[in-house]
């Protein structure tokens, strides 16, 4: 099964980009943004993995723009990855609108895996940031895991 992997990571950490990095090289899969996804690459592409770091309780608009533009994707696998600050509560369940997104795509949805990630922004660089030395080994660890139970769904 060819996997691609379209990750935005925006703060200076790139936190989600390293999450992404482990799930490419988990799945034997090209990591890219989503300005780099060429058509050759979405045809060839069974698996397809979404990811960005958690914005104003969101996914970043870059990547949802991406999937809301892409054609029916019927046939082929989704999951989703994110790392954020906080964990994600239950007054904005951001991964549940952007697994229906890929859902109506016609995508099969496959899971998701969340990571915290250090978080500077704001008022939280003032104290040192929150989540601090995330993702750490044991997050990549648990990236790695979540990418064989993406590999059993074959
Ligand atoms: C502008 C901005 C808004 C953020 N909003 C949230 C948020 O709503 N919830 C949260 O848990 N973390 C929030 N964070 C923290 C990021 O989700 C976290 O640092 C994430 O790991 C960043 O991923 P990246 O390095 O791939 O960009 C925010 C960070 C920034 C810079």
């Amino acid at each position: 099964m060819t996997t691609l992997v379209v990750c935005t990571s925006r703060s200076s950490h790139q936190n989600t980009r390293r999450i992404a990095d482990e799930l490419g090289a988990a799945l034997d899969a090209r990591v890219v943004t989503p300005d780099e996804v060429t058509p050759a690459m979405l045809a060839d592409a069974d698996r397809i993995g979404v990811g960005s770091g958690i914005y104003w309780m969101s996914f970043d608009p870059r990547l949802v723009e991406w999937i809301r533009g892409l054609p029916d994707m019927s046939g082929r696998d989704a999951f989703i990855f994110s790392t954020s600050g906080l964990p994600e509560t239950s007054l904005r369940r951001y991964t549940t609108s952007l697994e229906k997104l890929l859902r109506q795509k016609g995508f099969r949805y496959v899971g998701a895996f969340a990571s915290r990630g250090l978080d500077t922004w704001g008022p939280f660089g003032m104290v040192g940031g929150v989540s601090r030395g995330r993702p750490d080994a044991d997050d990549l660890a648990a990236a790695r895991r979540f990418a064989a139970e993406v590999q059993r769904w074959q």
